[in-house]
């Protein structure tokens, strides 16, 4: 059986000081949340200070990227080992985010994922479809390549013991949700291509989740959860989105 995982992608967000809140927040109410696991993907700067934060509590911490190199002359760059000493357990991988504005490809991010798994952590592997490609007929063609190409990288075994966010572009910081039906379907077709292991694997939607819409789209088959991104920076949302699970 999946248990519920919500994922708060904060992005580009917040301060000592406003994390130090929004983490007080919720921690507080974390008690109220009975079935579902709950993560902060932070920038990394903050990560040790959201870790110490959510110590002993029920919330993990991830990254939003990891390098694709081990160790070494990489200026600016930030290895899965770094994250595992400041106490990451999840790192989201090739958001779309990073796609558009940093020119990642689909080989690039199957390549960070492998290294993030062989590392230790667990990838959070974001695939999506823009709203070009949705109108010209073209998620499953995309998403499919998208898939692919971690599937080739990775092998079974390691997709297995990963996360995927199924994140329609469309839908990030738009307000714009996904139907539970568009977003079962899509989620359905990812499933539909994981072979053996598809049961045991996780797939989360992304893209304008609330605590308004969270319980229906949790309510659907193959969806397992959430990547959360601007209702993660209010603990009542947060908190509201997981105690949906
Ligand atoms: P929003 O929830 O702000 O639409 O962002 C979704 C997202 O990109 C999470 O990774």
């Amino acid at each position: 059986m999946r248990r519920t995982l919500v994922v708060g992608n904060w992005k580009m967000n917040g301060s000592k000081e406003a994390n130090a809140d929004l983490v007080a927040g919720i921690v507080s109410e974390a008690g109220n949340v009975a079935n579902a696991d709950m993560a902060i993907c932070a920038p990394f700067v903050y990560l040790s200070d959201v870790a110490n934060a959510v110590n002993d509590t029920n919330i993990s911490v991830g990254s939003q990227d990891v390098s694709v190199h081990l160790e070494g002359a990489y200026t600016g760059e930030i290895s899965a080992s770094m994250l595992l000493d400041c106490s990451c357990k999840y790192a989201i991988i090739g958001h779309s985010e990073r796609r558009q504005y940093h020119g990642e490809s689909n080989l690039l991010v199957a390549q960070k994922a492998l290294t993030a798994y062989k590392s230790g952590l667990i990838p959070i592997i974001c695939l999506g479809e823009s709203l070009e490609e949705r109108e010209s007929g073209q998620v499953e063609v995309i998403i499919g390549e998208q898939l692919q190409a971690v599937q080739s990288v990775m092998g079974a075994d390691a997709i297995a013991k990963s996360v995927i966010a199924y994140e329609p572009v469309w839908a990030i910081g738009t307000g714009l949700t996904a139907t539970p039906e568009q977003a079962q379907d899509v989620h359905g077709f990812i499933r539909s291509r994981l072979g053996t292991d598809a049961e045991k694997v996780s797939i989360l939607y992304g893209g304008s989740v609330k605590s308004a819409n969270a319980a229906e789209l949790f309510a659907q088959k193959d969806i397992d959860g959430a990547l959360v991104g601007g209702a993660s920076l209010n603990a009542q949302e947060f908190i509201g989105i997981a105690a949906a699970g």
